[in-house]
């Protein structure tokens, strides 16, 4: 099969979509067009781990016209967005393994799919592929020439795999460039963040008081949204030096059972899956208001899941 998606008669929405995306891409559009003539991909194979999105979407086109061999499929099972997927398969010919909401065997058996290609470039958005192929698959390690890693949390996984001397292929870590994580992870995910918060619980936020964990470039960009969206912002932050950037940024920190007792939504920006736990919220009376966790759990392997699915 040289597919898993929803439901291909969503493509032509999926393809608009696209369209409408790459309208916003101006510099991937450039580098498409020259992928177009030169071909410098002819021939290689790669496998696309990432937000199976409209970016995305327009990323992997720009690859295909550069001659490679794509093969996509979901970084996270909640942020598919089937219309996409549909259309990449129908409309641009590419093989996409991705379902909106697929459970963990889904999810992974994309993967698998993905890494059955014998890619010999990889992009990831969690390290989920480069750790099948570190792993179950590490007789593959040798066809790698190299890959790239977009997240924190995966970048973090890269560096313990490399510490212990056991990084197979290099990896470029691109949340290290400048570009990525001020911009994307500060602006960008401080944006989406809120916007999956509204979406899946319809507060308003002016007047509630949010509570961000994790005040590092995620949570420097969700706790300036929440503020100006009205929200009374509250931060909490193991790392001192970032507890104090905070305050002097005007919020009030604290830690973290402290803010549950007052704290009426509740954002995860750490990559520590139990960075919102139960029992910080044992104390909490009936009235809680709407608790939501974005961003976030990402460890062990899979990379966990926002509303929106557009982180
Ligand atoms: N979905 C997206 O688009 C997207 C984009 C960028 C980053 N991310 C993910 O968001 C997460 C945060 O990324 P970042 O770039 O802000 O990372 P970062 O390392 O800059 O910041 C994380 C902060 O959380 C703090 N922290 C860790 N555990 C904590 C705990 N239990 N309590 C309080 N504070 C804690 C750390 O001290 C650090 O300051 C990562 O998992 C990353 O992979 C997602």
């Amino acid at each position: 099969m040289r597919h898993d998606v929803k439901d291909l008669r969503l493509a032509k929405a999926g393809q608009q979509r696209i369209e409408w995306a790459g309208n916003q891409m101006p510099v991937l559009d450039q580098i498409r067009r020259r992928f177009l003539k030169e071909k410098p991909l002819k021939g290689q194979r790669l496998s696309v781990c990432l937000h199976v999105t409209t970016e995305t979407a327009n990323l992997a086109i720009a690859l295909r016209d550069g001659g490679a061999q794509v093969v996509v499929c979901a970084s996270n099972p909640l942020s598919t967005q089937d219309d996409v997927a549909a259309a990449l398969v129908d409309r641009y010919g590419a093989d996409v393994y991705a379902i909106n909401g697929e459970d963990n065997d889904s999810y992974y058996g994309h993967i698998y799919a993905a890494v059955d290609r014998h890619p010999q470039v990889t992009m990831d958005d969690g390290a989920d592929v480069v750790g099948v192929l570190h792993g179950e698959r590490s007789e593959q390690l040798s066809e790698l020439i190299g890959g790239t890693e977009e997240t924190t949390t995966g970048v973090i996984r890269l560096k313990a795999l490399e510490a212990e001397g056991k990084l197979g292929y290099p990896i470029l870590a691109v949340n290290d460039a400048k570009t990525k994580h001020f911009f994307d992870n500060r602006y960008g995910t401080g944006q989406s963040t809120l916007d999956g918060v509204i979406r899946a619980t319809n507060v308003l936020i002016a007047g509630s008081r949010v509570v961000v964990i994790g005040y590092g470039w995620c949570g420097r960009g969700v706790a300036m949204r929440a503020k100006g969206l009205g929200a009374h912002v509250i931060v909490c932050e193991v790392d001192p030096l970032r507890a104090l950037e905070a305050l002097m940024d005007g919020f009030e920190v604290m830690p973290a059972v402290e803010a549950a007792k007052v704290g009426d939504i509740f954002i995860s920006v750490t990559g520590d899956r139990d960075a919102i736990a139960g029992h910080m919220f044992r104390s909490r009376s009936s009235r809680c208001a709407p608790s939501s966790r974005a961003i976030g759990p990402r460890t062990g392997g899979r990379s966990s899941c926002s509303p929106t699915g557009d982180w």
